[in-house]
This record gives C-alpha cells, sequence and structure tokens, in this order.
C-alpha cells in the first residue's frame, strides 16, 4: 500500500509513500489516494482530512514523468481525468481537506494542494508547476485553482517560467496559510479545532466558497492533446535520461 489512512479522532490523515521517487505518483498510487478518498468522503465520522507525503523530503514531487513518457493523447487525457477527480474529491468532499507540505510539492502535487482548502507548509517545502519545461502543461487543474487562490499574475508567473518557491514565497504570494514545523503537527492542530465546529455550517461554506469552479474540463482536454506533439514526447523523455530538452516548436 503506497497511500495510507490513518486516524487522530475525528481527523484523517492520508499519507501518500513512494519515497524512492518523491511521492511521485504513479497509476496505482493515484488511484490508491482516488481510492482512499473517495471512502473519507462518505466517511461522517471522519470530519476533516489531512494529506501529505511519508518522509523528510516530498509533499508529492509531481506525477510520475517516467510514466507519462510514455502515454499517447489518449491515454493522457485518461491520466489526466484520474488526477482531477483525486484533485476534485479534495476540493468538493463536504467536510475541510488540508495539505500538509513536507518538502517538494511540484506538478500534480502542488495542483492536490491547490485542491485542498487549506494548505501550510514546512520551512523546507518548495512548490511549483514545472510541467512546461517538460513540454506540457498542469493537467490536474492547475491552470484553473492556482489563477484563483493566487490571481492570474502569480499563476501565470509560475506556469510560464516553471520556477519552483520557497515556502516564505509561498506564503507571500498566497500559495499557503502558513509556515510551520513540523507542519503535520500543525495541520492535525488546525483539523482538530475544525473538527470541533459544526459539520453542517462547514459543508454549507466550502460549498459555497467553491461556486464558479472554472473551466477544468477544458483543461482536461489540452492537456492530453499535449501528449501527440513532439515537444511533450521529447521533454518528458530528457527527464528520465536527465537531460536538458530540445524543443522544435510542434
Ligand atoms: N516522476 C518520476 N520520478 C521522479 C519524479 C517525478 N515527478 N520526481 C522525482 N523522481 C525520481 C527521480 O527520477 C529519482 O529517481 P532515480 O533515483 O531512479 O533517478 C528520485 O525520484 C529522486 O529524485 P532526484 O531527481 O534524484 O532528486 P533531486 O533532489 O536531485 O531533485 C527534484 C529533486 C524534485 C528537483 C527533481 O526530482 C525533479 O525535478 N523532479 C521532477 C519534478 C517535476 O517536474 N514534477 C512535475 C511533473 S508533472
Amino acid at each position: 500500500m503506497s497511500v495510507t489512512a490513518g486516524r487522530d479522532g475525528a481527523v484523517a490523515v492520508v499519507t501518500i509513500d513512494r519515497q524512492d521517487a518523491l511521492n511521485a505518483l504513479n497509476v496505482e498510487t493515484l488511484t490508491e489516494l482516488r481510492d482512499r478518498l473517495r471512502e473519507l468522503a462518505a466517511d461522517d465520522s471522519a470530519q476533516v482530512v489531512v494529506l501529505t507525503g511519508a518522509g523528510d523530503r516530498a509533499f508529492v514531487a509531481g506525477a510520475d514523468i517516467k510514466y507519462m513518457s510514455g502515454l499517447g493523447a489518449d491515454e493522457a487525457k485518461e491520466w489526466g481525468a484520474l488526477g482531477h477527480e483525486a484533485a476534485r474529491l479534495l476540493e468538493e468532499m463536504p467536510k475541510p481537506t488540508i495539505a500538509a507540505i513536507n518538502g517538494f510539492a511540484l506538478g500534480g502535487g502542488c495542483e492536490l494542494a491547490l485542491g485542498c482548502d487549506l494548505r501550510y507548509a514546512s520551512s523546507r517545502a518548495r512548490l511549483g508547476q514545472p510541467e512546461i519545461d517538460l513540454g506540457i502543461v498542469p493537467g490536474w487543474g492547475g491552470t484553473q485553482r492556482l489563477a484563483r487562490i493566487c490571481g492570474l499574475g502569480v499563476a501565470k508567473d509560475l506556469i510560464f517560467t516553471g520556477r519552483m518557491v520557497e515556502a516564505e514565497e509561498a506564503l507571500r504570494i498566497g500559495l499557503v496559510s502558513a509556515i510551520a514545523d513540523p507542519v503535520l503537527d500543525h495541520s492535525i492542530e488546525v483539523a482538530q479545532k475544525l473538527a470541533a465546529k459544526s459539520p453542517v455550517a462547514l459543508g454549507v461554506a466550502k460549498r459555497l466558497l467553491n461556486l464558479s469552479p472554472g473551466a477544468l474540463d477544458r483543461e482536461a482536454e489540452e492537456f492530453g492533446d499535449l501528449f501527440a506533439t513532439e515537444d511533450a514526447k521529447e521533454g518528458l523523455a530528457a527527464f528520465a535520461e536527465k537531460r536538458a530538452p530540445r524543443f522544435v516548436g510542434r
């Protein structure tokens, strides 16, 4: 099992554990995550869900690039849909979700964190949407949620440049709400406070705050289409081969 769901009273803690790949998500891990989130969404005894990564290096270093390098456009759309489903569960389940970002939160990792209602970072956390350097774009909600949470200017900066931000900058641009060490303890502490509030009122507040979800379907479609380009094949292959990509523009 690479995704475990533990319990601290009414607080569920979901941990992604694939440390040899910095908790990057392959099909097996992402499917397990989706399944755990589905169960927790339906479980009234879990009043708050905290998501984190195992170890001290990574929350989630992204979708598994080695797996993605073999995908055609149709498969990439299915893959994108699975990531969208996980992020949407975090965003829409009728209870607060919190990302405890204990290290790298890149690409799909940053997008899962963006699906959560609250984000806290350890002082060593680094966040970003580096897909552009692979010849692709964020495909699990990042183009919409990053713009909604941090503003269009910040989203364009991070998505166009692919640069990583450290915890301090993430706090300044509103990508996380606080920096705390150890971040999981802080997140559970906040979760326990939320678990003492009315779950009915929290559920309604969350639903109202989430109105106007943006163009998520459009993103899922165009993310998949990019996998038919030479640049995506080149960008994804170059990562595994540990070299700089050579993009040709088609
Ligand atoms: N997909 C697949 N494998 C990944 C991965 C990902 N997203 N991120 C890290 N890994 C693997 C590395 O390939 C490496 O495996 P190896 O030991 O078999 O070569 C292992 O995790 C450790 O990563 P490494 O790159 O050696 O660590 P580092 O400290 O030098 O660099 C990062 C850390 C996060 C900067 C670097 O791993 C990275 O850039 N990862 C990709 C991030 C990314 O683009 N994510 C978005 C994907 S959509």
